[in-house]
């Protein structure tokens, strides 16, 4: 496809291009302006948090089911159960929805360790579905080639804060009977037909690590309109103790096998002050988004993400685009990053490639699993034929992330991120000759 695209000058104010920085220009943003993440309000949220100390009561208590109910209220979900971490959310889940050794789960290759690392601690075998190239999310159309009669439940990950195709994989799901765990991390507050994600499937994990737009240090959640099994994973979180309807038969002690993977009345203190501020960060960060997408998407090499139609509001936990070099006169995005870098542009690569870590082979060489799955599952040669994904692998070399905390500035600071890259689009050849020498 023809761009039109004036690279000599800049679209919003037809300035001139000044050098870029790496070249010796002045560079396009000041980097010290970003706003620094995690924020808080030392009035309001230390008040908090003092509070909480002075009490003595640092052990779950009032303050986490106060944000259980706000973060539930926020979902439209009946309830919610926090956890220490997202990576827990998960595996609890996945163990309450009865997902164990034998299983199969599809997965996006195109997410953060822990969800696969999730499936593999119940004893579950990962099954990874190909992306949706324009989308960078599982690609529902490769679903269900990768259905076999072991698998039990499909993970879509609303990775970088926008949506899986939810209508489509809910679909997929009831036709094959398969349970829907979504992996919400990066995606608080996202909308699928004006309906929040983790509220779609039979229940949603969400994170409150310190990069995220609800950071809490560390901290996860689980949403689910099923009481049954939230009592069941309050109980797995809590040593198997009985609680709500998970009650056992006998009159004392654990009823099931569990962890302990509980939140604390700080993070509770910190996360309602973040909650505070959470819908509000979240359109400014959706107009930046739109906005910077609108001013960058026709310089030639630079493909922004595209939204399913059924997105009605995203979190952009990461503001994301493919990078192509062909259009930069063959400048490896590698020296992209850096020239950007150097204009005041924090950004980064993303992920590699998930399906091709080491820690695949090694689950598959544990004796745990060895005693779980017939010999031929564990072929890890064969695994890795069968869970080739060539559209992820393009992504990894060509994704370029821009963090939240970048969405948080001024129209100004977007058109200077844009300002940057044409920057760079039109020396691109002598920022090659300097870097890729
Ligand atoms: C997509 C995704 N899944 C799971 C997790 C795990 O969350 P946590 O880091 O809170 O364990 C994260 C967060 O890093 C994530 O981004």
């Amino acid at each position: 496809m023809t761009k039109s695209f004036t690279p000599s000058l800049f679209a919003t104010e037809l300035k001139p291009l000044s050098k870029p920085a790496i070249l010796g220009g002045p560079s396009a943003c000041n980097k010290a302006k970003w706003i620094k993440w995690p924020i808080w309000v030392p009035e309001t949220d230390e008040k908090r948090i003092l509070e909480v100390l002075r009490s003595g009561v640092w052990s779950r208590s009032a303050l986490v089911n106060e944000f259980e109910a706000a973060w539930a209220k926020a979902n439209g979900a009946k309830r919610c159960l926090v956890v220490n971490n997202g990576t827990n959310a998960l595996i609890t889940s996945l163990n309450q929805l009865k997902i164990e050794a034998g299983d199969e789960v599809l997965v996006p290759p195109y997410t953060f360790i822990s969800t696969v690392q999730a499936i593999l601690m119940n004893g579950a075998m990962p099954v990874f579905v190909d992306i949706d190239p324009d989308t960078f999310q599982i690609d529902p159309a490769k679903i269900e080639a990768k259905i076999s009669p072991r698998t039990k439940a499909i993970l879509p990950v609303h990775i970088l804060g926008m949506p899986a195709d939810m209508p489509r994989i809910m679909e997929i799901a009831k036709k094959h009977k398969l349970i829907v765990i979504e992996d919400a991390c990066q995606a608080p507050l996202t909308e699928v037909n004006n309906q929040k994600v983790g509220t779609i499937g039979n229940a949603g994990c969400f994170s409150f690590q310190n990069s995220k737009n609800i950071p809490i240090g560390e901290g996860g959640a689980i949403l689910s309109n099923d009481i049954g099994f939230m009592d069941r994973c309050f109980s797995f979180h809590n040593l198997g103790l009985p609680f709500g309807t998970a009650v056992g038969t006998f009159s004392t002690g654990s009823i099931r096998t569990g962890t302990k993977v509980r939140f604390t009345e700080y993070q509770a203190a910190i996360g309602l002050a973040q909650l505070e501020r959470l819908d509000v960060q979240t359109t400014i960060r959706e107009e930046n988004a739109n906005y910077l997408k609108s001013k960058i998407q026709d310089i030639p090499g630079i493909v922004p993400y595209r939204l399913y139609d059924c997105a009605t509001r995203v979190s952009f936990h990461l503001f994301s685009f493919r990078f192509k070099k062909e259009d930069f006169n063959g400048l490896s995005r590698d020296s992209f990053l850096q020239a950007l870098r150097a204009e005041g542009v924090p950004c980064s690569g993303g992920y590699t490639a998930l399906n091709k870590q080491q820690f695949l082979k090694e689950a598959f060489g544990s004796t745990n699993f060895k005693r779980m799955y017939p010999e031929d599952m564990l072929d890890y040669k064969k695994y890795m034929e069968l869970n080739q994904c060539p559209e992820n692998d393009v992504l990894c070399t060509e994704m370029v992330w821009f963090t939240q905390n970048l969405l948080l500035g001024s129209k100004e600071d977007m058109d200077a991120i844009a300002y940057a890259i044409t920057k760079i689009q039109a020396n691109a050849e002598s920022v090659k000759k300097t870097l890729e020498k």
